[in-house]
Formats: structure tokens, C-alpha cells, sequence
């Protein structure tokens, strides 16, 4: 894909648009669109999803991406009936979270604005974002142990990293729908909305980001995310260098300089 085709594109399963930021970079709006499917994740869509992320990355207009779905679903899930057929070692070859792993490493902030059902898939793929905004009348769970799984897309691990290991036992073996004050007060989302603004509050905080330093979001992003995988010695240690490595920043030098 050209670098800049990605917002005049046609995809499949996405509504991909950009929202003008007069006080800083823009925000890209990928909206999941699968009405008829409760937005069921199939792997055609985690695919284009992956690739305006990863064109957005490389594009130094952007500096932040809000992935939102309809009123009615974020996502219910990874696509049931992509998956029903399969046994496990074709589910092995199909690689289905191979787009999972691509956005997990791309460096610009996404924020997930998640109005009505975040289930299974839908939920992982809220965990796999920066940060969540919800609307109040949002339900999440992981229902997975109903259909004779478990969450496949990294369930076990952020939710258990967000919400302690008692919330997500609980969450994962009953399977049960938690609303969104629930799960806001767990520490799962940033934010609780009113219904009809959660879209808005997501894209009022990307907006925000898109003013700071590029950079320094970035690296803020990398060094938090770094925490969920080392000791803490480690990890205070590549925060020192990314703290380092900001010195030989531009907007470092200004930024310092403007405040004396
Ligand atoms: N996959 C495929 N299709 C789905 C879907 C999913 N995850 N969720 C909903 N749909 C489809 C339904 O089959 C239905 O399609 P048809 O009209 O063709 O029958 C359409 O979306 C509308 O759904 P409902 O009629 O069920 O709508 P509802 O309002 O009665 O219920 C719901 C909504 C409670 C979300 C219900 O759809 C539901 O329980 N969905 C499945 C939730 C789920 O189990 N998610 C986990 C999936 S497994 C997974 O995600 C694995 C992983 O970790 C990666």
C-alpha cells in the first residue's frame, strides 16, 4: 500500500477517516464495520486494521489512532464462524493472530472507543490499544469458556495485568458480561462517557497526545509497555535511555528552553 493511499482506500471490514487536529498532529479514525456481524473480527480485517496502523506509523502527519466500532458493538468476538470448522492444527497454519503481533509493535498510541459489546475478541483487541475509552452502557467480558476455549488474543495475560488475578479468574471462568463502571473501577479504562460522547472523549484525548513531542510519546508508550515483560531493574533502565535518548531531541531543547 502507498503511503498516503491508505485514507482514499476501500477496505472490506473498515471505515478508515482523519480528523484535522488545528493544535497538533492528526488523528487517524478507524471505525470496525461489520453491522450485520455484531463486528465479529474475522482475519481480513485484523489485516487491513494492521496495515492503515502501520501506515499511519510511517506517516509523520499522524501522531495517534482511535479505533472505535458502532453503538451496538465494538466487537463481539473473534469470528465464530471462521473458526467453527477448524481443527487445531489448521487453526496452527492460519496464523490468525499474526496481525495481532504487527500492531502490538507499532509505535504510535492507539486508543480504543468502545460503545456497546467488547467481548472475547472485541475485548482482547480494546486490551491490545493504549487505552480505553467507554461509553457507560458498554459491556466487556470474555466469554470464550462457553464456546469450549479460552481468550486466544492475549486475554489471560492484559486482563490479568489490568484487573489483578482474582478479577480475571473470575472474568475468564464464568464468562460473565461486566458493565463499564465495573471495569473502570478494576483499572481497565482510562475513562467512563456518557453514551452519546465516548467517541468524542477518545478523539479529545488523541487530540491532546497529537500535541506533544512525537518522540517523547512514543518512547513514554515503548517504556510503559516494556514494563509488563521485565524485572523492574531492567525496566528503569531502558526508561533511563529512552530518557537519554530524548536529550537528542529538537523538541527536547525547545520545549526546555521555552519553559525557563
Ligand atoms: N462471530 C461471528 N458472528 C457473530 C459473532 C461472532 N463473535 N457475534 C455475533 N455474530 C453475528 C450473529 O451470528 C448474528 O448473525 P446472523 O444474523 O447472521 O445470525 C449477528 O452477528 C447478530 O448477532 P445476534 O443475533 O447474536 O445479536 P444479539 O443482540 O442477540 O446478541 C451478542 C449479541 C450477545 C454479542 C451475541 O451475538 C454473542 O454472544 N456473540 C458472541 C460473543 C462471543 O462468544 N465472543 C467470543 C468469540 S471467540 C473469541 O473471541 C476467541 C478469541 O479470544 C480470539
Amino acid at each position: 500500500m502507498g503511503m498516503k493511499d491508505f485514507l482514499t482506500k476501500t477496505y472490506n471490514n473498515i471505515l478508515v477517516s482523519e480528523v484535522e487536529n488545528e493544535k497538533g498532529l492528526k488523528v487517524c479514525l478507524i471505525q470496525i464495520n461489520r453491522p450485520n456481524a455484531m463486528n465479529a473480527l474475522n482475519i481480513e480485517l485484523m489485516g487491513e486494521t494492521a496495515d492503515v496502523l502501520f501506515a499511519v506509523d510511517k506517516d509523520n502527519s499522524f501522531g495517534c489512532s482511535v479505533i472505535t466500532g458502532n453503538e451496538k458493538a465494538f466487537a463481539a468476538g473473534a469470528d465464530i464462524k471462521e473458526m467453527a470448522d477448524a481443527n487445531s492444527v489448521e487453526i496452527y497454519y492460519r496464523e490468525m493472530f499474526a496481525s495481532w503481533d504487527r500492531i502490538r509493535n507499532f509505535k504510535k498510541p492507539v486508543i480504543a472507543a468502545v460503545s456497546g459489546f467488547a467481548l472475547g475478541g472485541g475485548c482482547e483487541l480494546a486490551m491490545l490499544c493504549d487505552m480505553i475509552v467507554a461509553a457507560k452502557s458498554a459491556k466487556f467480558g470474555q466469554p470464550e469458556v462457553n464456546l469450549g476455549v479460552i481468550p486466544g488474543a492475549g486475554g489471560t495475560q492484559r486482563l490479568t495485568r489490568a484487573v489483578g488475578k482474582a478479577r480475571a479468574m473470575e472474568i475468564i471462568l464464568t464468562g460473565r458480561m461486566i458493565e463499564a463502571e465495573e471495569m473502570y473501577m478494576a483499572g481497565l479504562l482510562s475513562k467512563v462517557s456518557e453514551d452519546d460522547k465516548y467517541l468524542e472523549d477518545a478523539i479529545a484525548i488523541a487530540k491532546t497526545i497529537c500535541t506533544k513531542a512525537p518522540l517523547a510519546v512514543q518512547l513514554g508508550k515503548e517504556s510503559i509497555l516494556r514494563s509488563f515483560d521485565t524485572t523492574i531493574e531492567t525496566g528503569i533502565e531502558f526508561e533511563r535511555k529512552n530518557f537519554y535518548l530524548l536529550f537528542g531531541s529538537e523538541d527536547k531543547m525547545e520545549g526546555m528552553k521555552a519553559f525557563i
